[in-house]
């Protein structure tokens, strides 16, 4: 059901790659309550995703932009603004990626330009990206930007790699420029803590089914879908959250306030009962 919460509200959607993206599922959701917008990704993944299907159905053109790029992202920003007919209420920057996670290198092991290269896509490109606005004076006054991030930056989770470095340095990010847009603009700058979401990037971390089982059974909620994120977005984007800025808001279902949970414990339980009966087998045959 639709509410129209973004009726007349213009904006940047940076990182749906395919169906799967998160992006997607917003920008899908940001068109049904009336919003118009600019879909943007690297000229890679123009080719090997399917965003001009989305472009379709949005009625969104599409602009190439690597992120990390500050002319790139001038120049995004400028014919957005050309395209939407004015400044620009909300942007999502949906965008992650680790060289190290994608080459199998554990976090012992890093290698340090991809390790560069992880911090630039994953968190200083958002901090471009709210540079470029502010220098064009491309965002309207209580406009609202968002940014997806994960619990890693805050606990230690297995196979999360520097990305949990990169998620820590984004929301820091959006503290501080929150504060100084804010100030100056009233702005408001958000990141989302989204549950584990089987998705391009999202298959990339190591051992993603059975974290998307652990965090589920941990979740009182169950973890949020992609879809789900797309409603809670769509009501930062909008004006019923305008006081709303430089929060890290957990949208996962109550993970991260859990310790252990009745339905982890059980299958853990299980899990334990299995292997004490495997070593009873083995001990039986020698
Ligand atoms: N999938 C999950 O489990 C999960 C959980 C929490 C947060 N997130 C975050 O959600 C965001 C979106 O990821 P997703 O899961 O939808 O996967 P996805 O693979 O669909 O999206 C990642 C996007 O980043 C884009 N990208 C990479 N390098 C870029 C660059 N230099 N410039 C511009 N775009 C670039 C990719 O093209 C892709 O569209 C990421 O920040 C991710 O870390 C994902």
């Amino acid at each position: 059901m639709a509410y129209n919460l973004l009726k007349g509200k213009k904006g940047i959607i940076f990182g749906a790659l395919n169906e799967l993206s998160i992006a997607w599922k917003i920008a899908e959701k940001s068109h049904e309550e009336g919003a118009e917008f600019v879909l943007t990704n690297t000229p890679v993944a123009l080719r090997f995703g399917t965003l001009d299907q989305l472009a379709v159905k949005c009625g969104s053109q599409i602009i190439p932009c690597d992120a990390t790029n500050v002319a790139e992202l001038e120049s995004l920003v400028s014919r957005s603004m050309e395209i939407l007919g004015g400044k620009i209420d909300f942007i999502l920057h949906s965008i992650g990626m680790s060289p190290n996670v994608r080459k199998g290198l554990s976090y012992d092991r890093l290698n340090y330009d991809f390790y560069q290269t992880t911090l630039d896509i994953s968190a200083l490109s958002f901090h471009k990206v709210l540079h470029v606005c502010r220098k064009l004076d491309a965002i309207n006054d209580w406009g609202s930007v968002v940014a997806l991030s994960y619990v890693a930056a805050q606990r230690t989770l297995y196979g999360y790699n520097d990305m949990a470095d990169a998620k820590a340095l984004l929301e820091s990010i959006a503290r501080s420029f929150g504060y100084i847009y804010g100030r100056d603009k009233k702005i408001r700058i958000n990141t989302i803590s989204q549950s584990p979401t089987m998705t391009t990037a999202g298959s990339g971390v190591k051992g993603i089914d059975k974290l998307l089982d652990f965090s589920d059974r941990m979740s009182p909620l169950g973890n949020a879908t992609a879809e789900d994120c797309a409603n809670f977005c769509v009501t930062l984007f909008s004006d019923l959250t305008r006081k709303v800025t430089m929060q890290n808001l957990f949208h996962d279902g109550g993970f991260s306030s859990m310790g252990m949970s009745l339905r982890a414990m059980t299958q853990y339980d299980k899990s334990f009962r299995d292997c004490i009966e495997q070593e009873d087998v083995s001990r039986m045959g020698d």
